[in-house]
């Protein structure tokens, strides 16, 4: 990993982080609201009383509800403008939680074993380098204390990802392709529940494939014991529309990970 390149993601993040944060805070990431955060919650074990740090908090929404759970929160962010976002929130709205620039692969700056958990949502596979994040979170992590964290499957959201569908347009198959393609890319797109009409930029998101092995063998290596594995679907009032269903029932959107700091 290169300073090159996290001034490269930090950038892009700092040029989505207007349009990210208006957007999330309308309600146009309904991925978010009714299928990625409520599994990651169900997910969890309760973090009233702990200290938890965010990994690639972006402009703090989820640090936000981590915080109203009873958790001393802090989020770490790289992109500047996403923290400017988030510290407003908070100015606006006191949650006591402390925000910092900061990339979760290199030295936070935090001492060693200062946090009960690191918890990081849809974040971890839009950096370079997770094994220096994993060795990061292995050292805020008090012993006893645990990681907690949702990326895009890896196994499914490929680089090559294609959807079969039929007649009616209806997605009935997910075809997966280069797997093993580990060379990053940027993705544009735009939250599919936004109003057609209005024209905006896409989002312009870096991404860093790897494989599942890649996650779980990294996280291993850090030192932590995975304890859990989560592959959520939607529930079946998210299930009856087809951008949800494709999701219940032909792939996984998800992978969780529970680990311990021994
Ligand atoms: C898809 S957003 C998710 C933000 C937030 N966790 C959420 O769920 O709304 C990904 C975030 O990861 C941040 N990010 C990417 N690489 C990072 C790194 N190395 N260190 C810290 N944050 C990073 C980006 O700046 C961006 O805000």
């Amino acid at each position: 990993m290169t300073d090159e390149m996290l001034q490269d993601v930090a950038a892009r993040w700092n040029g989505n982080a207007d349009q990210w944060t208006h957007d999330v805070r309308q309600g146009y990431d309904t991925y978010r609201e009714i299928f990625t955060f409520p599994a990651f919650v169900d997910f969890l074990p309760p973090l009233a009383g702990l200290d938890v740090i965010d990994f690639g908090c972006g402009e703090g929404t989820n640090t936000r509800r981590f915080a109203q759970m009873g958790a001393r929160m802090t989020g770490i962010d790289l992109s500047e403008r996403m923290i400017g976002h988030a510290r407003a929130a908070e100015e606006a709205h006191p949650l006591g939680i402390a925000y910092k620039v900061a990339s979760y692969s290199t030295d936070t700056g935090f001492p060693d074993a200062s946090f009960d958990a690191v918890v990081s949502t849809m974040a971890l596979m839009d950096g370079p380098d997770f094994g220096a994040a994993m060795r990061e979170a292995y050292r805020l992590v008090r012993p006893g204390g645990f990681l907690a964290f949702s990326v895009l499957h890896p196994c499914f959201i490929t680089p090559g990802l294609a959807w079969q569908k039929n007649e009616a347009g209806l997605a009935t198959a997910l075809c997966v392709s280069r797997y093993f393609d580990r060379t990053s890319f940027t993705e544009e797109w735009r939250f599919g529940s936004r109003p057609a009409d209005e024209e905006i930029r896409p989002f312009a998101v870096p991404r860093f494939p790897r494989t599942l092995s890649d996650y779980l063998n990294a996280i291993i290596a850090a030192g932590f014991r995975i304890s859990r594995i989560g592959e959520p679907q939607p529930d079946a009032e998210a299930g009856k529309t087809p951008r949800f269903a494709r999701w219940r029932d032909l792939a996984a959107f998800l992978l969780l990970v529970m680990a311990e700091r021994p």
